[in-house]
C-alpha cells in the first residue's frame, strides 16, 4: 500500500515537471504533486458546485477547465515554451520561509496599503487580464463589480473586451489602465487620452512582451478545440483588435500591439504625454529599476507576465528584493506572477512589495462562477493573508518587514 502510494507520488511529480505534458494543466497538476510532497493521499482539489464550497483558490481551476472551451482554457493556463517560468514562479516561494513572533496582540490586523495617495483596505490587486469575455459573458464587468464590492484595486488591460468607461462604472471608482505600447504612436496616444479622460489615475506600461511569445500549451489546447472559431477570431492584429473596445473608432491599418523598438525614450515620451502616474510592469532587475528611477517612473510591478512572456528562469519573488533595494523607497514596488496563497502574499509584502497582483486565480473564479467566483477568490486570499499576519504577529503591513522572512539561499 505504502509502496503504491510512493509510486503514485513519483509518477505525479514526474508528470507535473514533464515538458511532454505541456498540454496538461500546470497548476492543478502541480497541485497534485504538492499533495504528493505532503505525503498524503487525501484529495487536495475539491470538486465544487458553488463558490462558497471552495477551500482555496486552486479549487476554481478544475471548474474553469470544465466550463471553458479548450482553447479559452488554454489561453488562461498557458506559459511559454516548456512552462518553466510558470513553475519557477511557484517554486520560488519555497526559497523563503516565514519567521513568526509570538505573544503579540493580534486581535486586530490592518491589511491596508497606500498607493499614490489612495489607501486600499487590501494589498491584493486584480492584474490586467485581457479578453475576459472569453472566460465569462460578463467579462471585465464581473471582475470590476467584484473588485468594487470587496474594495480592491483593478488594473484594466489594453485588450479589454469592455470599455474603460463601463469598467470604471462597474468598479464604482477609478481603475488603473494597462498600456501595451503598440507600434503606432497615434494609437498609443489615443488609448492614453481615453484612459485619462475616463479618470484613470495611473498608467501601467507593460514592457515584457516586446516581440511575440511561444505559447505552446495554448496551441495544444487549441488543437483539442473542435468548434468553428472564425466568427470571433479573425486573422491578424486587426482582427484581434477589432473585438477590443478600446480600439473602437481607430484606424488600425498596420497596427500591432508588439513594439520591438521600445526603449527608455518611449518612457520619457509617455511621461511627457500624460498627467497620469506611470508604472512599469515587467521589470525584474536592479539595473532596470535604477533606470526607472532615473527616468522619473512613478512605480514598478515586478512581473514576468505570470510566466507567459519568456522562459527567464527566475520566479518573481526571487527578483523582488533587488528591485526594492534599487529604488530605495523612491517609488512603490508591486509584484505578481504565481501568487496563490496568503503566505505567498505575506512573503512579498515582507520583502518590501506595497501590493501583490493576481491574474489566473481570478480568471478561474470568473470562468467558474462569474462575479461571485471572483469575489470568493479575493475573499479567500484576504482571509489567508490575515491569518498569516496573525500567526506571525505582524499587525499591519507597515510592521511587516524583512525580519519576518528567511531567504534559504542566504540564511
Ligand atoms: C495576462 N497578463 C496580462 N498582462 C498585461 O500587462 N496585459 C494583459 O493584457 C494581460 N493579459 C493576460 C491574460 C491572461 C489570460 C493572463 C493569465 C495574464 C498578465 C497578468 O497581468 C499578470 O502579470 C499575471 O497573470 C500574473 O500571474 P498569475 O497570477 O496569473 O500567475
Amino acid at each position: 500500500m505504502l509502496e503504491r502510494a510512493a509510486r503514485r507520488r513519483r509518477f505525479l511529480k514526474f508528470l507535473a515537471s514533464s515538458p511532454l505534458l505541456a498540454c496538461g494543466v500546470p497548476e492543478w497538476l502541480a497541485g497534485f504533486a504538492d499533495a504528493a510532497d505532503a505525503q498524503s493521499d487525501l484529495p487536495k482539489r475539491a470538486s465544487i458546485a458553488t463558490p462558497n464550497e471552495a477551500l482555496n483558490v486552486f479549487d476554481f481551476e478544475p471548474v474553469a477547465r470544465q466550463t471553458l472551451p479548450p482553447a479559452h482554457f488554454g489561453y488562461l493556463a498557458t506559459g511559454v515554451d516548456d512552462d518553466a517560468t510558470l513553475r519557477a514562479n511557484r517554486e520560488g516561494f519555497s526559497r523563503f520561509q516565514i519567521r513568526t513572533r509570538r505573544l503579540v496582540d493580534v486581535s486586530k490586523v490592518d491589511t491596508s496599503t497606500e498607493l499614490f495617495g489612495t489607501t486600499w483596505k487590501t494589498p491584493i490587486v486584480l492584474a490586467p487580464v485581457a479578453a475576459q469575455k472569453a472566460f465569462h459573458p460578463d467579462g471585465e464587468v464581473a471582475a470590476a463589480r467584484a473588485a468594487g464590492a470587496k474594495g480592491h484595486l483593478l488594473i484594466l488591460s489594453t485588450a479589454t473586451t469592455v470599455s474603460v468607461e463601463e469598467v470604471t462604472a462597474a468598479r464604482g471608482g477609478p481603475v488603473w489602465y494597462q498600456l501595451y505600447p503598440t507600434d503606432t504612436w497615434r494609437i498609443t496616444q489615443a488609448l492614453v487620452k481615453r484612459a485619462e479622460t475616463a479618470g484613470c489615475p495611473v498608467l501601467v506600461l507593460t514592457v515584457d512582451l516586446p516581440a511575440g511569445r511561444n505559447t505552446e500549451t495554448q496551441s495544444r489546447f487549441e488543437k483539442e478545440d473542435t468548434r468553428q472559431c472564425s466568427s470571433c477570431h479573425q486573422p491578424g492584429w486587426q482582427g484581434y483588435l477589432r473585438r477590443k473596445r478600446m480600439f473602437d473608432g481607430l484606424d488600425l491599418t498596420g497596427v500591432s500591439l508588439f513594439s520591438p523598438g521600445l526603449t527608455w525614450d518611449f518612457v520619457r515620451r509617455l511621461k511627457d504625454t500624460t498627467k497620469m502616474k506611470l508604472v512599469l510592469k515587467g521589470l525584474e532587475t536592479r539595473e532596470d529599476a535604477e533606470l526607472a528611477a532615473q527616468y522619473g517612473v512613478d512605480g514598478i510591478i515586478v512581473s514576468n507576465h505570470g510566466g507567459r512572456a519568456q522562459e527567464s528562469g527566475r520566479g518573481t519573488i526571487e527578483c523582488l528584493s533587488e528591485v526594492v533595494d534599487a529604488v530605495r523607497g523612491k517609488m512603490p514596488v508591486l509584484v505578481d506572477s504565481g501568487f496563490r496563497r496568503g503566505t505567498d502574499i505575506f512573503k512579498a509584502l515582507a520583502l518590501g512589495a506595497k501590493a501583490v497582483c493576481i491574474g489566473r486565480p481570478y480568471g478561474w473564479g470568473l470562468a467558474a462562477f462569474g462575479q461571485p467566483g471572483v469575489e470568493k477568490v479575493l475573499e479567500l486570499l484576504t482571509r489567508e493573508l490575515e491569518l498569516m499576519m496573525r500567526h506571525a504577529g505582524a499587525t499591519s503591513l507597515v510592521k511587516l518587514t524583512r525580519s519576518f522572512v528567511v531567504d534559504l539561499r542566504h540564511g
